[in-house]
């Protein structure tokens, strides 16, 4: 069963990878990060109290984040496998995601901070979920909707920081994690986005 979680700093290239992945495999794509977007963007309560932690490069309170997973993962599309983008993010959610599923292998991208500042700084996304890079892929607009590209609030400069922070401080104590439980696979994010792909594609085929 492809139950996969990818690991990796903020800017690793989670996002750009699974949307490749969970279309090989044929799995959701499930993204944190995402639902809470689209909840800004839709004004509910969960995103009004989201949005106060993300702008400040925080992480939003384990307790709502567990919840909002709960329900994803109780969903039909799941029961063929998933691959989990940006959750877990602490112990604890790692905790009680082992209380829903079994996961069968934890992918973590590895790459160094003076990419990842220059990978978020260069970003600019599309209402529909694309992603683009100013030196790598340069548009005002998106190739697939046509919509006008924009740079997220939390990729600012000042955000960053303490997004990289945070990511030192509760989110990479996950690697010992799943490294402990013999299931974690490191990749060298550093690489083209196809040879990342192709590292990726070779550790799930050999492991799953
Ligand atoms: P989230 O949306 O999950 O952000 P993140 O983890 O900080 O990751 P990013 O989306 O910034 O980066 P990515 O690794 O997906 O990189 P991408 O593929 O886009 O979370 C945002 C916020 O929501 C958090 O700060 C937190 O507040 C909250 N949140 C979310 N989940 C939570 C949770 N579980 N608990 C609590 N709070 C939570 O790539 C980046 C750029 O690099 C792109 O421009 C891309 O084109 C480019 N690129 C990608 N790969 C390559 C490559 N190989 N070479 C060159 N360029 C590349």
């Amino acid at each position: 069963m492809k139950n996969l979680v990818f690991l990796g700093a903020p800017g690793a290239g989670k996002g750009t990878q699974a949307k490749r992945i969970s279309e090989k495999y044929d799995i959701p794509h499930i993204s944190t990060g995402d639902i809470l977007r689209a909840n800004i963007k839709a004004g509910t309560e969960l995103g009004k109290l989201a949005k106060s932690y993300i702008d400040k490069g925080a992480l939003v309170p384990d307790e709502v984040i567990i919840k909002v997973m709960q329900a994803r993962l109780a969903e039909d599309d799941c029961k063929k496998g998933y691959l989990l983008d940006g959750f877990p993010r602490t112990i604890e959610q790692a905790k009680a995601l082992d209380e829903i599923t079994k996961v069968a292998l934890a992918v973590n991208i590895a790459v160094d901070d003076e990419a990842v500042v220059a990978r978020i700084a260069g970003r600019r996304m599309c209402a529909c979920g694309e992603s683009y890079h100013v030196s790598t892929h340069p548009s005002d607009v998106c190739d697939k909707c046509g919509a006008k590209l924009y740079q997220r609030d939390d990729d600012k400069e000042e955000t960053v920081k303490s997004r990289l922070e945070v990511y030192y401080r509760q989110t990479a104590p996950l690697i010992e994690y799943y490294s402990a439980k013999g299931i974690l696979v490191d990749v060298d994010g550093m690489k083209d986005v196809a040879e990342v792909t192709d590292s990726i594609i070779k550790v799930i085929d050999g492991n799953c």
